[in-house]
């Protein structure tokens, strides 16, 4: 029976490593033996023909890697789908095999040019012949899956390769009979083990250590119970021979310099058509348009980089570069995904950094009714920061309320449709909610390398300083809070103890006493250590003065927190003349409105704490509307809480001294947040320093 199976092998006479396309190439150019690759050749030839007859190509001169057979085509029945090379350096292979399959009768099919796929190197079908496995990501394009899937009438599993060792897939994986799977796990991306794993019971899947795997264990040629390869560990071949599969090594050492073995070097010419499975391809394409200063700010290289990231291909189809420094360029880009979700994922942060999705004209949101109070529909769209437009009945509404990690709820009212970021815990039943990438866009500020250079928050980008660069910043942070003051303009404060704990508290009083401030967003923490200190000199027990602990101190803080209670409210603290300074007693007496969020280990807590999460989350939204600018000191949790409910546009400054707090508060892709990373004391004090330079003409004094 097993005479009926029939492989392509291409004798290694003019075989040589000539040229680098792989990095098992490197430092290999010209360093195989001849006669050691006919020797090893020939061995795996006579292991094949005792089990199956191998068919021959005619080697050729100038295409020294010809004889890895396993990239002539990819056959299914009489059917055979021809390589298109990825590189140049192997192109002249392809009308040799070309010649060899048309003589043997088989129908023919050629990709179009530019279209990478390498044949059986990266399409393995499974063993039982129901669906074929593909892969991309180096050599073979993911959009010439679903053309595997139309010709060989067959369904597509595509898998993305990961690691340039394993640039084929049958580097890292080998379908064997019964449903069993030899592979090298690491190789792959999460989504694509995921589907492996959905496709093949765990009992079923052997997974290669790396040590197998760069010995080309997966690159074995399995014919019914038999696995030849170059070779394998013991214990690899004793979990072989538990499921009843018996390994032959035969060393094919010479060719592993070129990165191929066994199976590269063979190509299976008979592979039996199941007639109950036809073809699907998950695969999904769609083109997307970017306009912009698309090579100035990167935007084309971040839009690249997130397709090829979320598992994607790309194909730019066409770029308007403009010429002039002032002007824009647009391009239109072909995205290819593996499946549905897959897409989905990728459209939605390209939608993020400001692509429409197209064709437009024809394209309405998607909507669909909230399930149960307080839940969106499972394929919400996720809201970010930047202002966003939904396109209903033909026109583009703006949602209003724009924050990050929200639904979109329409409304249809009077006056016409109403979109509103809302959060899961606000939707109602009757709101309809925008769900999947269709007809959403968002509007990103055209940022040129020029704008960036002028705009005032640019000093840093969306960098984090050094030291050394604290004092600028400080100038410039100084000059815009003297503007924003001057013009009656909004600046909210998010602080955490360490204001008080590093000596900030009486420079943040001041800036409250001066009306720099309109909000300030804070914790239990911060409140009571402010207080202890305006009581009693210390801070969590310590002498602000002397710097170092107050016997008995440890208790300061909860007699603060006593006092506050039994005064009812810092408020009433302050009027009973119980409180006299610091940044909550100037708070009152300015009626700078404050918020206090509690958390789980808040101590008393002081009796403005709003221990109700939701309801602290509500105040703090209200409290920065409409803020020109939000001042972050040192407090990662308040400052997250409040970057999620600021939209694109505020101008924030993030002040820690973790420089990866600082990254991940003012990471936000645009200039308008700056990071310092400092002393949060150090800095306020700086701050006062330089704001009493900047005399105002609008000051009195
Ligand atoms: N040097 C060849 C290349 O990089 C090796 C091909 C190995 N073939 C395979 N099916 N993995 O293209």
């Amino acid at each position: 029976m097993t005479s009926s199976i029939r492989f392509l092998m291409c004798s290694a006479h003019h075989y040589e490593v000539d040229y680098v396309i792989n990095p098992w190439m490197e430092g290999n150019i010209h360093k195989s033996s001849r006669d050691r690759a006919l020797e090893q050749w020939q061995q795996l030839y006579n292991v094949l023909t005792q089990h199956a007859t191998v068919d021959l190509v005619k080697p050729q001169i100038g295409v020294p890697d010809m004889v890895f057979t396993a990239n002539a085509g990819l056959v299914l029945g009489d059917t055979v789908v021809l390589s298109r090379f990825f590189h140049k350096e192997r192109q002249g292979e392809e009308p040799f095999f070309k010649q060899w399959f048309e003589e043997q009768g088989y129908t023919v099919h050629e990709l179009p040019k530019d279209l990478p796929f390498e044949g059986a190197g990266d399409a393995l079908l499974d063993r039982e012949g129901r669906w074929l496995w593909a892969g991309y990501g180096f050599r073979s394009e993911l959009d010439s899956h679903p053309y595997l899937a139309k010709w060989l009438d067959i369904e597509v599993v595509s898998l993305r390769l990961m690691d340039e060792r394993f640039y084929h897939l049958d580097t890292c994986f080998c379908p064997l009979t019964d449903g069993y799977l030899l592979y090298y796990p690491p190789a792959f991306d999460a989504y694509s083990n995921r589907l492996i794993e959905m496709r093949v019971p765990e009992a079923k899947r052997i997974a290669v250590e790396e040590a197998d795997a760069v010995n080309f264990a997966c690159n074995a040629v399995n014919i019914d119970r038999t696995i030849v390869m170059n070779i394998a560990s013991d214990s690899l071949k004793d979990r072989l021979a538990k499921v009843g599969f018996e390994v032959l090594e035969t060393p094919l050492t010479e060719f592993l310099k070129a990165g191929g073995a066994a199976k590269c070097l063979t190509l299976r010419v008979t592979e039996p058509v199941e007639p109950a499975v036809h073809a699907s391809a998950a695969v999904e394409s769609r083109t997307i348009r970017l306009e912009g200063h698309l090579l100035d700010s990167g935007l084309i290289n971040r839009a690249l980089d997130l397709v090829v990231e979320g598992g994607g291909s790309f194909q730019v189809l066409n770029f308007d570069l403009g010429e002039q420094r002032q002007s824009t360029s647009s391009a239109e880009v072909k995205v290819s995904a593996p499946s549905h979700d897959v897409m989905e994922k990728i459209m939605s942060q390209l939608i993020d950094i400001g692509a429409l999705t197209l064709p437009q004209e024809a394209c309405d949101v998607r909507l669909e009714a909230v399930p149960q109070v307080g839940v969106a529909p499972d394929d919400f769209y996720v809201t970010t920061i930047y202002p966003t437009e939904v396109r209903v009945n033909g026109e583009w509404v703006k949602v209003e309320g724009q924050r990050m990690d929200g639904a979109i709820a329409i409304t249809s009212t009077a006056g016409g449709f109403v979109a509103r970021c809302k959060l899961l815990r606000d939707l109602q039943l009757e709101d309809q909610v925008v769900v999947g990438v269709e007809g959403i866009r968002t509007i990103r500020k055209p940022e040129s390398r020029d704008q960036r250079a002028t705009q005032e928050f640019s000093f840093m980008g969306a960098g984090v300083s050094s030291e050394r660069r604290v004092e600028l910043v400080v100038e410039q942070i100084a000059w815009e809070l003297r503007k924003i003051r001057d013009q009656g303009g909004k600046v909210a404060v998010t602080a955490g103890p360490v204001v008080i704990h590093t000596g900030g508290g009486e420079h943040l009083s001041r800036l409250i006493r001066e009306g720099y401030v309109q909000a300030l967003l804070g914790g239990n923490a911060i409140a009571v250590h402010d207080i202890e200190q305006s009581l009693m000199g210390t801070s969590l027990g310590m002498d602000m003065k002397r710097g170092v602990s107050v016997r008995g101190g440890h208790r300061h803080h909860l007699k603060a927190i006593n006092t506050i209670r039994r005064c009812g409210s810092i408020a009433q603290a302050v009027e009973q003349g119980i409180l006299t300074n610091g940044i909550f007693y100037e708070c009152v007496r300015k009626g700078v409105p404050f918020s206090l969020a509690g958390s789980i280990r808040d101590d008393g807590p002081l009796p403005d704490t709003k221990m109700d999460l939701l309801e602290a989350q509500a105040d703090y939204a209200r409290l920065i509307e409409g803020a020109d600018l939000i001042l972050m000191l040192s407090s990662m949790l308040h400052s997250i809480g409040v970057g999620n409910m600021t939209p694109a546009g505020v101008k924030l400054v993030c002040v820690d001294i973790n420089p990866a707090v600082v990254t991940k508060l003012s990471d936000r892709g645009s200039v308008e947040s700056v990071g310092v990373v400092t002393d949060v004391g150090l800095f306020l004090s700086l701050l006062v320093q330089q704001l009493s330079k900047l005399t105002s003409p609008y000051q009195a004094a």
